[in-house]
């Protein structure tokens, strides 16, 4: 049994989760429309890992007598700049979702909800890879410059990373 203020909260992160997976869909779109395969399967793949965090929760709530409710999602935006400022985009919506996670512990810890807190560990960890994940793919953009071939090569070192973690997976 979770209060009502965690249940409200943890709706909050539901909806959190579920607009980042449209924006990272939307990503996905904008990155097929300029030819970046690479990238688009990196966004395509972010926005199935978001639904699932979305899920996660929804099952938690029912495991202990809360409920859950589909979100209704505002519309992401649909182009960007520039490959590097997409993936700063990327960066600044996953630290509002740790900010926000913090948030949940914080509550569950003054609620004497262990149960939630505990609950909450496993995206304190996942927040904490994709940051890292965000910031590292961002180190490499400026490494590679914006120069004529830029562009490409970015798209080429996204594709390393979506084989790596293709192994991982399936490991
Ligand atoms: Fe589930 Fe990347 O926030």
């Amino acid at each position: 049994m979770i209060s009502k203020e965690i249940e409200s909260a943890l709706n909050k992160q539901i909806e959190l989760e579920g607009y980042a997976s449209y924006l990272y869909l939307s990503m996905a779109s904008w990155c097929d429309s300029k030819g970046l395969s690479g990238c688009a399967t990196f966004m395509h793949r972010q926005s199935d890992e978001e639904r699932e965090h979305m899920l996660k929760i929804f099952h938690y709530m029912s495991e202990v007598d809360g409920r859950a409710y589909a979100p209704g999602i505002s519309e992401p935006p649909k182009d960007w700049p520039s490959v590097p400022e997409m993936f700063e985009e990327v960066l600044k919506h996953e630290q509002k979702v740790t900010a926000s996670i913090n948030f949940l512990v914080d509550l569950s810890i003054k609620a004497n909800d262990h149960t939630t807190q505990n609950f909450l560990q496993w995206y304190i960890q996942e927040q904490r890879e994709e940051e890292a994940l965000m910031r590292d793919i961002l180190d490499k953009i400026k490494l590679i410059g914006d120069g004529p071939q830029s562009l490409y090569f970015i798209d080429k070192e996204i594709e390393t990373i979506n084989k790596i973690t293709e192994k991982s997976e399936s490991a």
